[in-house]
């Protein structure tokens, strides 16, 4: 690897000039954003500039040493080994670090009560099977049942009707159905909103899991003495024409991994009960579960308008 950190150059150039060290730190960020000038993409421009002008600035405020910019080297390039079709561990990264968190926080500005959103994650597939309204998502995933209604509006109250509601989840052995090695599928399927803007289904009280850390962004959770655990969630994602896509999640009440989520997802106002039923207690749409106990929340989704 060629060494891309030529500290003599820049000493011998302040040397000949008579600049002092923080100036010629300095004039080299200058003269990096100068060589931008002729970007004809004005944002590229913009980002690129933010971003060695943040990138030197950090370098600079921790006075950075040629070791370890060659650690971070290094750990980037695990990242880039681990990562393939079924792995994207630069997922992982932006996630523990909070960026595809606050992309997400800068991405969606509040808008009176819609709901909040939250990070998509690595799970999602586009092909889930469909079901009816009261259907049931499991698919044979294993957990307890959980009864999962709301109501869809605009943020003028409005029901949307026909939203497509896209739901997914982890079974209580903490995996999803694609981190099988088989085809099976279980944990997903996606519902249309009703007439009246309402839906329902039945899905599994949300467990917690840990995020995949065998890999360097787990190596950088170990030495920060971070845990993988993400809060227990019932990931949705939510569209309908001429209204802004909300991707979300809903968490559980009392859950204790609330604090420390590992990737910053949780919201407060995401955090719903999901109601404990007792053995035997009469289930809303009459579906016999024996002796087994389940439980019943209710998520009603506020969705902005595009653009906003
Ligand atoms: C998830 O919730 O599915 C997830 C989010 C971020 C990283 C890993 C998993
Ligand atoms: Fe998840």
């Amino acid at each position: 690897m060629t060494n891309t950190t030529d500290t003599t150059a820049s000493a011998t150039a302040g040397k000949a000039t008579g600049l002092t060290p923080d100036e010629v730190e300095s004039q080299l960020t200058d003269t990096v954003i100068a060589s931008f000038a002729g970007t004809s993409d004005a944002r590229l421009k913009e980002l690129l500039t933010s971003l060695v002008t943040h990138l030197h600035g950090f370098i600079r405020d921790v006075r950075l040493t040629e070791e370890e910019w060659n650690q971070a080297i290094n750990f980037l390039t695990a990242v880039g080994h681990i990562t393939d079709d079924r792995r994207q561990e630069f997922i992982l990264l932006s996630d523990v670090l909070g960026a595809s968190m606050q992309t997400i926080n800068v991405s969606n500005t509040p808008y009176k009560d819609a709901t909040e959103a939250t990070v998509f994650g690595p799970f999602f597939v586009d092909d889930a099977p469909q079901i009816d309204n009261g259907g049931d998502i499991a698919g044979g995933g294993v957990g307890q049942p959980a009864w999962v209604e709301g109501v869809v509006r605009d943020t003028d109250g409005n029901p949307v009707p026909g939203a497509r509601i896209e739901v997914w989840e982890a079974d209580e052995e903490g995996l999803y159905d694609v981190q099988h090695d088989d085809d099976r599928v279980y944990g997903r399927a996606f519902l249309f909103s009703e007439d009246d803007g309402s839906f329902r289904f039945w899905g599994l009280t949300p467990t917690p899991y840990p995020i995949p850390d065998d890999g360097p962004v787990g190596a950088l959770l170990e030495a920060t003495s971070r845990s993988p655990m993400r809060a227990s969630h019932l990931h949705f994602m939510v569209t309908a024409p001429g209204l802004r896509t909300l991707v979300t999640h809903i968490f559980v009440t009392g859950d204790e991994l609330l604090a420390t989520d590992s990737v910053f997802g949780v919201k407060e106002s995401l955090v719903k009960d999901f109601e404990q039923q007792p053995a035997g207690t009469p289930t809303p749409d009459g579906r016999d579960l024996g002796d087994a106990t389940w439980s019943r929340a209710r998520f009603d989704i506020v969705l902005a308008p595009e653009g906003v």
